[in-house]
């Protein structure tokens, strides 16, 4: 174990807080396992476990405030509205955006296919002598540009984009020791490149992406760059405007907070020009039986009655992970990435798949020579220790490492330097078990 990481564990942050101390207000940390073992929860990057404090505004909300937000005028209505927009400004100065900035979408698979339909949406409407914001409309030939590392998430939307409007899909590749050749963005961004999107930090690969050069690129051109950052905001500050990106998602779920609530950020005048996709009650203006028009952003962008709680309890969470300092955060679960690679490392027979030049911030992946990872899976599993096995819903990243899956651990504010070993112990136990 590095010395680093063994005070991660142990150690009062400069916020005060230990992971030792804060483990008490997740109870599912507590659990034993079927094997008797207790839970040793590294699956971060997939799901957060969540504290007390955002299960409690949840239950407070459906037991004390619940109604329709943005309907009626009744007390709870009112309460629930405030309820909702509270959280938005939460969340909003999480990331250092302005509320009417922020839009609460079901997830941020969710905000990234939002943002791939309002093209479609407005290449539909201009091709159909509509007005459409010329930003948001792609021709025949015109290219998206997205990176070989990405997420299903930030790929799939794109492909469909494609084949609906004739543009072209391109991507910067990985190499087989993971680096993402950042240098290709000069030679696939060109006038006729719309959109460059990418992650912040790899889901599998676990380290930052050059994002200042993907921004660069797409602004020298004029096309909007778009930014996954699921994998970021949970474990790092992020002052969302300095990113660069027009268009951010991320989701809910990985940063403490409940499942069902994804964000998407924009620049104002992106959201201003984006077309509406979803429409329905409360995005609306004015409605005739001929056409209506849409209230500004984020209203515009969320139709039907919201996921009232679900926001609530996100407000909680990022509360939560404000009170512990996003900096100590960030440090905390760097430090227990780095003792995990280098451990890992040390250990014969397993290679270690992170980026020769972007370190994790989280999440670690490996493979053991000669066993498959569903096969370590099990053996972890086995131990108590919960992390995901297999593409990671990024099968072109698999290809580019020459792997068929990993083992991915990844961690959050409340993992120790104890349950590094613990890994560690039991990936040496898999090695010798599988010969
Ligand atoms: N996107 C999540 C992950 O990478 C589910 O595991």
């Amino acid at each position: 174990m590095t010395q680093s990481a063994a005070q991660a564990g142990t150690q009062v942050t400069p916020n005060g807080w230990s992971a030792e101390q804060i483990r008490a207000d997740f109870p599912i940390l507590t659990r034993r396992m079927r094997s008797g073992s207790q839970l040793v929860y590294l699956d971060s990057a997939a799901t957060s476990q969540k504290p007390r404090a955002v299960v409690d505004a949840e239950r407070e909300f459906y037991e004390q405030h619940n109604a329709a937000a943005h309907r009626g005028s009744h007390q709870l209505a009112e309460e629930a509205t405030h309820a909702y927009e509270s959280a938005r400004a939460d969340v909003a100065a999480f990331i250092n955006a302005a509320p009417a900035d922020v839009v609460f979408t079901k997830s941020a698979t969710d905000s990234l296919n939002l943002i791939a339909h309002a093209f479609a949406s407005a290449t539909m409407l201009a091709a159909r002598g509509h007005s459409a914001d010329p930003k948001f409309v792609l021709h025949e030939g015109d290219n998206i540009v997205l990176t070989e590392a990405e997420h299903h998430a930030n790929l799939v939307p794109w492909q469909e984009l494609a084949a609906k409007t004739g543009a072209q899909l391109r991507w910067v590749t990985v190499s087989p020791e993971g680096r993402v050749r950042t240098e290709e963005l000069q030679s696939l961004v060109d006038a006729r490149t719309r959109v460059v999107a990418c992650a912040h930090v790899s889901n599998v690969l676990g380290g930052l992406l050059d994002i200042s050069a993907f921004g660069i690129a797409a602004h020298n051109v004029g096309a909007l760059f778009v930014l996954d950052a699921c994998q970021s905001v949970p474990h790092m500050p992020v002052d969302i405007g300095s990113t660069g990106a027009d268009l951010a998602a991320f989701s809910a779920h990985k940063m403490l907070g409940p499942t069902g609530l994804g964000i998407l950020w924009g620049r104002a005048e992106v959201l201003a020009a984006m077309p509406v996709v979803d429409t329905g009650g409360s995005m609306i203006s004015h409605v005739t039986m001929e056409k209506s028009t849409y209230l500004p952003a984020p209203a515009k962008f969320e139709p039907g009655v919201p996921a009232m709680a679900q926001a609530v309890g996100t407000g909680a969470a990022v509360r939560y992970l404000t009170n512990l300092g996003m900096s100590t955060v960030h440090k905390h679960v760097q430090e227990l990435a780095a003792s995990a690679v280098q451990q890992l490392s040390e250990q014969q027979g397993v290679r270690v798949l992170t980026s020769p030049d972007a370190a994790p911030i989280s999440a670690v992946s490996f493979v053991l020579d000669g066993v498959h990872p569903h096969d370590v899976g099990q053996i972890l599993d086995d131990d108590g220790i919960a992390v995901r096995v297999g593409h990671h819903c990024a099968w072109p990243l698999m290809r580019a490492l020459g792997v068929p899956a990993t083992v991915r651990a990844s961690f959050g504010p409340y993992n120790t330097a104890a349950e590094v070993d613990r890994l560690v112990e039991s990936v040496v136990r898999a090695r010798r078990f599988f010969g």
